[in-house]
């Protein structure tokens, strides 16, 4: 199954890459959440690949939702272009994500960046790796030597849980902080060293479904906001390379309590 699933990541990139060389018609969900013809393509070609190999196991993609040939107990969660903004503005700074439950357990998770050549996967008890390497979360043990990850949702403009709060907080005590717009990446970086933290508050299971995999496997830690257990259906996360998680839960409490979310 991994290897089916390395072989869907590595098309579907290459399906991006044709569509970011060749150009794309854009649509718009929202304004400023679009989705384009490559979201599309990218999609069909995972599905087509995985069901090959795997016909009768389930699927939740972004663009279709679920997909159920049978009730099976393996069910692919697919993200064809995480990164669907940057993508649109030529910005090289999105993946394919695809991750695996069976019986509602997350097993394994597939991350391609075709504008680096980058595969990250792992499958649970078997460690994390980039293209066929061992990788490992970093050594940073304090905030103010630490570089953190966010994103902020489409509904920016419509709700007070936007994570702006959190961001004002964080900005002030790590050494730095990123912004690029990619989730499922945001955790293979943490996975891989490059950050050592990244939390943000509306994420969907399929920003999260293959990332989350692989950095447990790296050895990071994964909880919601309170620090309790993490839900790939639970929309909020705080991911880390575990030592600087507890010093992440306790920013983000003291904006919770100056600022409670709404009901
Ligand atoms: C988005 C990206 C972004 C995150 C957003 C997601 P999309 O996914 O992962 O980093 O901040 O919340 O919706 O729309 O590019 O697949
Ligand atoms: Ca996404
Ligand atoms: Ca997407």
């Amino acid at each position: 199954m991994l290897e089916t699933a390395m072989e869907a990541a590595r098309q579907a990139g290459a399906v991006l890459t044709r569509y970011a060389q060749s150009g794309f018609h854009v649509e718009y969900k929202s304004v400023i959440n679009l989705v384009t013809e490559a979201d599309h393509a990218a999609e069909q070609c995972v599905i087509d690949c995985i069901r090959t190999q795997y016909p009768a196991h389930g699927f939740l993609a972004e663009e279709r939702g679920r997909v159920d040939q049978e009730q099976s107990p393996y069910v692919w969660i697919i993200d064809p272009l995480d990164g669907t903004t940057n993508f649109a503005h030529g910005f090289p700074a999105y993946c394919v994500s695809i991750g695996l439950e069976y019986q509602g357990q997350s097993v394994l998770g597939v991350v391609c960046d075709p504008t680096r050549d980058e595969l990250f996967s792992a499958i649970r008890g078997g460690g994390a790796h980039l293209n066929g390497h061992p990788i490992h979360v970093s050594q940073t043990a304090i905030l103010d030597q630490a570089l953190l990850v966010t994103g902020f949702a489409y509904d920016i403009r419509e709700t007070q849980q936007n994570n702006l709060d959190h961001f004002v907080r964080f900005a002030l005590r790590a050494q730095g902080i990123r912004r690029t717009g990619s989730a499922a990446l945001d955790l293979c970086y943490v996975a891989a060293g490059r950050f050592d933290g990244f939390w943000e508050v509306k994420l969907n299971p399929w920003d999260m479904a293959a990332g989350t995999v692989i950095l447990k496997e790296a050895g990071g830690q994964i909880t919601n906001l309170r620090g309790d257990a993490h839900s790939l259906y639970g929309q909020e996360l705080v991911a880390s390379n575990g030592h600087i998680h507890a010093a992440m839960l306790s920013v983000i409490q003291e904006s919770l309590r100056a600022a409670p979310p709404p009901p």
